[in-house]
């Protein structure tokens, strides 16, 4: 399977950090930001990625990463999202890479404890759908928050007012080749950007959409100037992508 990591975005809600660079960049602790997602998929068993990104110094991005080997990758490649129409928007550049295959899409600000290995080998078996992990969260109000029944998620609320759950959709999705042509029906949400919510509702209205809870920590780095710093700090502290967790 191959991975996507998506790296677009402005980073407003980092200003000042990002006025000059690009927020994937900044350090995490020891480490730029953009290392721990491929990281997580390296993990994960993936060899291919597609980089997407966009907004400040994407020249860098090269520069940092090359062409991927020193982080573990057999082949990494590069897209350009123009703007930054949402997280659907950037993935819709994928689809050429995709050719057709299943896809696993991580955000470029989201890094993890431990490693989804086994729940990526588990959807490779899966004969369709999408696959979601969630986490339970103080500040469900700052994500895409899960509604579930049993062992179903029946339907995901982006950044509610009022949570129906405490459960964090955290930014790793595993998607099917119908991922695209879901994409291509979106309409721009109220803050004009085509959202990955409106996707993984699309799989959950089709009853193909399962989802795992995340062992170990999580942290969604670029939320805000806080986060960075909190998830700075777990990473100092535990380490970030064990393998044994
Ligand atoms: O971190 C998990 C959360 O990520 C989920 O719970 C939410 O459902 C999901 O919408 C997303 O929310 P955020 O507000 O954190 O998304 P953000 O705008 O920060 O974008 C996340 C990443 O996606 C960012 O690191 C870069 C990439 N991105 C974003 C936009 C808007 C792009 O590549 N292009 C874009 O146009």
């Amino acid at each position: 399977m191959k991975g996507v990591i998506l790296a677009g975005g402005m980073g407003t809600r980092l200003l000042p950090l990002t006025k000059v660079t690009n927020k994937h960049l900044l350090p995490v602790y020891d480490q730029p930001m953009i290392t721990y997602p491929i990281r997580t998929l390296v993990n994960a068993g993936i060899e291919e990625v597609l980089l997407v990104t966009g907004g400040n110094s994407v020249g860098e991005f090269l520069r940092l990463l090359g062409n991927g080997r020193e982080y573990g990758l057999g082949w990494l490649s590069y897209a350009y999202q123009d703007g930054a129409g949402g997280i659907a928007d950037a993935l819709k550049l994928a689809r050429e890479y995709a050719e057709g295959e299943k896809i696993i899409v991580i955000l470029g600000d989201n890094i993890i404890e431990g490693n989804i290995r086994a729940a990526t080998e588990a959807f490779l078996n899966e004969e369709r759908g999408a696959k979601i992990f969630v986490k339970e969260v103080e500040n469900p109000r700052e994500y895409g928050v899960a509604v579930c029944e049993g062992d179903q998620v029946v339907h995901i609320d982006e950044k509610p007012e009022h949570p129906r759950s405490n459960l964090a959709v955290i930014g790793i999705y595993m998607y099917d080749e119908h991922v695209f042509e879901i994409i291509e029906r979106l309409q721009p949400s109220a803050r004009g950007e085509l959202e990955i919510t409106d996707v993984n509702n699309a799989y959950i209205d089709r009853g193909e959409m399962s989802y795992e809870v995340l062992d170990g920590w999580w942290g969604d780095s670029g939320e805000c100037v806080d986060a960075l710093y909190r998830v700075s700090a777990l990473v100092a502290e535990t380490g970030a992508n064990k393998m044994e967790l």
